[in-house]
């Protein structure tokens, strides 16, 4: 450790990742007054946010009435009923206000005819609790969304003065004795100089871990790296086995295809030229879950009716929609279309095929979202000093399946109030406990050994099999002797990690060969507990679908799991109950929707 020498920084709140929700948290901080960093190992506009491209659900009304207990019911029917229902009641509520505050912020959303917030159809979406017509709740910036609230946003941190350190690769927790967080060790890749955060509360907004897999939408700075840093702290993951195919990745890339043309209109056919989604889900088609879709294209596939030479992938169809919906509504998919394959979006149909697109495990928190541990009797704990936020965090307003524009909603209104409650807990410039060696010494003993590796395998080898096992083992449809295999896959990547990693850079600045080894090990501590949470769960709910447990089955299962994984990769499962009631406000009655039969 003392070949090292630490540049300290003391602030009220730490905020790691600078996407959508770290944005919003480290704004509504600073409007407090208190002093806000905000760390992220990319500029805050590549953040993944900035990939969003359909829209934030709002019950706003403005295409047919809405309402957002129904927005509540679909998120929870969306869940598969393991979303936790006080945290989607609190999200679903605050929707309107969140994107009303976006908009007064500057956020340029495509108008409608009477120059409202336009809205449009998105998956497992409906009025009346799921008996209506439509919902039209999306509220969009054409196609591109998530890069127009992160750049609103960013204007607004800049405004705030929040402090920002880009290119920081943050290296783990600083956990006192009291198991209290206490800040982050950090690593700059500009300057190689190793720093200490010290904070009062660090939020996690770190993103989610879809670089686990090797077909995905996810961009490659993806791996969870937040959710590692609390494996590490001995803290668990929960919910790891729910892993979201979107539909519509781009054949051969991945690269994502909004649902948004689905909702402006866009069907799906097979090789055949069959609508197939119509024997699938007679009632919402292309407009179903998205969990439904991706089982039924794979369907399609494994019967042989698959498009192209191998018959694997499935034609996605715009043809048939108006030139100006095209160019108003989904620029961004024409132009996505034609840089990776050539074709004309108003001409040709697309290739298409599920890609990985978003985790909904994550660190447990409460709806405060306040991270939240387990102790050996199954006692639910809060982790003082330590909060998480966005695709990091799994509060869980998703549960096993979550709706399309749920997630930039739940980054703005759990960031503004993650970001509000982290200010409150303390006084503005509240003096820091000291950090302790022994607080720090693993983290930099850990840090020091990847660096000087030198067996013979090296760490993008590790990722790219790692990616490609669970692709194998872990996809849309698992089985308990498939994932068995998975996990001894996984075993001999432990193995070759703790024993044959080589790292041929020792230097510190812009050392990736060193970074790709520390996100690495990230992404493989995430999919050993994905993988035994997936083995463990004997039934199918949502995107976990097993071949031999076809049902759902809430009288053994309807419980979140909550797994921790050693520095050996030795799985521990414990599991904690949903909880099946909303409150909508401090003083009105909870309201409840129990579970019910889910096809579409
Ligand atoms: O398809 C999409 O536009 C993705 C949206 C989302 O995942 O929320």
């Amino acid at each position: 450790m003392s070949a090292y020498s630490f540049i300290h920084h003391y602030h009220d709140v730490l905020v790691i990742g600078a996407g959508g929700a770290g944005l919003r948290a480290s704004v509504a901080a600073s409007e407090l007054n208190h002093s806000v960093a905000c760390l992220s190992k990319v500029p805050s506009t590549r953040s993944h946010t900035v990939a969003a491209q359909g829209g934030i659900n709002a019950a706003l009304g403005n295409r047919g009435h809405d309402d957002w207990h129904w927005h509540m019911y679909d998120t929870i029917k969306g869940s598969d009923w393991l979303g936790d229902q006080d945290a989607i009641a609190l999200m679903c509520e605050r929707a309107p206000e969140a994107v009303i505050e976006l908009e007064k912020m500057g956020m340029p959303f495509t108008r409608d005819e009477n120059g409202r917030i336009y809205q449009r159809a998105y998956g497992g979406q409906k009025t009346e609790y799921g008996k209506g017509d439509t919902a039209y709740r999306a509220c969009a910036v054409a196609d591109r969304t998530g890069h127009s609230l992160l750049h609103t946003l960013y204007a607004q941190a800049l405004r705030q003065k929040v402090e920002f350190y880009i290119e920081y690769t943050a290296l783990d927790l600083l956990m006192d004795e009291h198991n209290i967080c206490r800040g982050v060790a950090a690593w700059c890749m500009e300057t190689g100089e190793l720093h200490i955060f010290h904070a009062h509360t660090t939020i996690l907004a770190t993103g989610g871990f879809g670089q686990v897999y090797a077909s995905t939408t996810a961009s490659t700075i993806c791996t969870g790296d937040g959710n590692a840093m609390c494996l590490r702290a001995g803290l668990p993951l929960q919910d790891m086995e729910f892993i979201q195919f979107h539909p519509t990745g781009l054949y051969g890339s991945g690269v994502l295809i909004t649902e948004g043309a689905r909702g402006e209109g866009a069907i799906l056919k097979n090789a055949k030229g069959e609508r197939f989604m119509e024997r699938y889900s007679p009632a919402s088609k292309e407009l179903a879950s998205r969990d439904i879709i991706a089982r039924a294209m794979m369907q399609e596939i494994m019967e042989g009716r698959g498009c192209g030479p191998k018959a694997d992938y499935l034609h996605l169809c715009m043809e048939h929609l108006s030139p100006d919906i095209i160019k108003y509504k989904l620029p961004a998919i024409s132009s996505i279309a034609r840089t990776f394959t050539g074709l004309d979006i108003t001409k040709d149909p697309i290739p298409v095929l599920p890609a990985v697109h978003y985790t909904m495990g994550g660190i447990p928190c409460n709806r405060n979202s306040q991270v939240v541990t387990l102790d050996s009797k199954q006692q639910e704990k809060l982790v003082c000093g330590l909060m998480a936020i966005g695709e990091a965090s799994c509060t869980s307003v998703h549960g096993a399946n979550r709706l399309g524009c749920n997630a930039l909603l739940e980054l703005v209104v759990f960031g503004k109030m993650a970001g509000e409650t982290a200010a409150r807990a303390v006084a503005p410039d509240a003096t820091h406990p000291k950090i302790s060696d022994m607080t720090l010494e693993p983290v930099i003993t850990r840090f020091d050994s990847l660096r000087n590796r030198q067996g013979t395998t090296r760490p993008n080898q590790i990722r790219k099999a790692l990616q490609q096992a669970m692709l194998e083992n872990a996809n849309i449809f698992r089985s308990g002797d498939i994932l068995a295999v998975g996990q001894r896959k996984l075993r001999s990547l432990w193995d070759a990690m703790q024993q044959d990693l080589h790292v041929s850079d020792h230097s510190m600045i812009w050392n990736n060969d060193l970074l790709d080894a520390l996100e690495t090990d990230n992404l493989l501590r995430q999919a050993t507990v994905m993988a035994a949470s997936a083995l463990e769960r004997r039934e199918s709910r949502g995107a976990h679908w097993r071949n031999d447990y076809p049902m759902r089955n809430d009288e053994e299962w309807l419980k979140h799991s909550v797994g921790f994984v050693d520095d050996l990769g030795n799985v521990r499962m414990q599991y904690r109950p949903v909880r099946l009631s909303g409150q909508e406000t401090e003083t009105l009655a909870p309201i409840s929707f129990p579970p019910e039969v889910r096809a579409t």
